[in-house]
């Protein structure tokens, strides 16, 4: 299917790894100008020279990390400096560390509500003056089946996630009318370094074997395996694209089957 969105200029967060690089990767695919975000300048910079050698477009790298207060304005800034403007944005970065539910701290939660919440807001709102004025642009949200169904561990992610949700869905409404889509999609369980390192973190806290902790995973994914960065990405795509027009204000999960109750 055509997406219609080659020469459109996105900015795409946790592009350094994961999610966010499959979704850099697919987005340059289909013509797309790309600047790519996250903290380690040196991956970004080496991914934009290769992604605009391989697919004949711009690439810039823009290194910020998202919990720094003044990151979103400056991310904003420099990515419509070097690309001319922005399009498509897609928030995304890391998550925060598995807590005790009961054991939550101030420190804690003003992390991952800056990192979650505040920061992505905040980029969002620095963007979206320009989309409403060219009466074009797409917003999408990498989020987490928790927001759901909570993950037991990750209190810190489970809320934070869900109040970015609830103001993605309340400004969909409020830019609708503008041509602007603003959707989420909401990962299972993916092949990528964060579910490692979380599976890591799991089996020494519990003193499980990876690969029992593995297997436990698994068990709970009916499709019997995890997803792929870059079928997490199609969608990611879909959602970006012209004749995704008409969808806004959707969060879905991309999971395999892992939620039980109905959608
Ligand atoms: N994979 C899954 O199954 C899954 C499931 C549910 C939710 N999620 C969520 O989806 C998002 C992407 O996951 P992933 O699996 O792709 O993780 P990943 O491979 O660990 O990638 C995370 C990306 O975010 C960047 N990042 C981390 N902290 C940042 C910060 N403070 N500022 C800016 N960038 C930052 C990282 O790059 P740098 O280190 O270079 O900054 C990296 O590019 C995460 O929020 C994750 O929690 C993933």
């Amino acid at each position: 299917m055509e997406l219609g969105i080659r020469g459109r200029r996105a900015l795409i967060g946790g592009a350094s790894s994961g999610l966010g690089r499959a979704i850099a990767e697919r987005l340059a695919a289909e013509g797309c100008d790309i600047a790519v975000t996250a903290r380690r300048r040196d991956i970004l910079e080496w991914l934009a020279t290769d992604l605009a050698t391989r697919h004949g477009i711009r690439a810039v790298a823009v290194p910020a990390d998202l919990a720094d207060p003044a990151a979103p304005a400056a991310m904003a800034r420099t990515a419509t400096e070097a690309l001319g403007g922005i399009d498509i944005l897609v928030l995304n970065a890391g998550g925060p560390p598995p807590v005790d539910p009961t054991a939550t701290t101030p420190d804690g939660w003003a992390a991952a509500f800056r990192l979650l919440a505040a920061g992505p807001i905040e980029l969002a709102t620095a963007l979206l003056p320009a989309m409403r004025t060219q009466g074009w642009g797409r917003i999408v949200a990498v989020g987490s089946y928790a927001v759901r169904q909570p993950i037991d561990e990750l209190a810190y992610s489970n809320a934070g996630r869900s109040a970015l949700i609830a103001w993605l869905k309340t400004v969909s409404r409020a830019v609708a009318a503008d041509g602007i889509t603003v959707n989420g999609a909401l990962p299972g369980r993916h092949a990528t370094p964060r579910t490692e390192q979380l599976e890591r973190a799991a089996s020494e806290r519990t003193g499980r074997s990876l690969e029992e902790i593995r297997a436990g995973h698994l068990a709970a994914i009916p499709a019997r395996r995890y997803g792929r960065p870059d079928e997490f990405a199609a969608y990611v795509a879909w959602l970006c694209s012209e004749p995704a027009a008409y969808q806004t204000g959707t969060f879905t999960s991309i999971d395999g089957g892992i939620l039980i109750g109905l959608p």
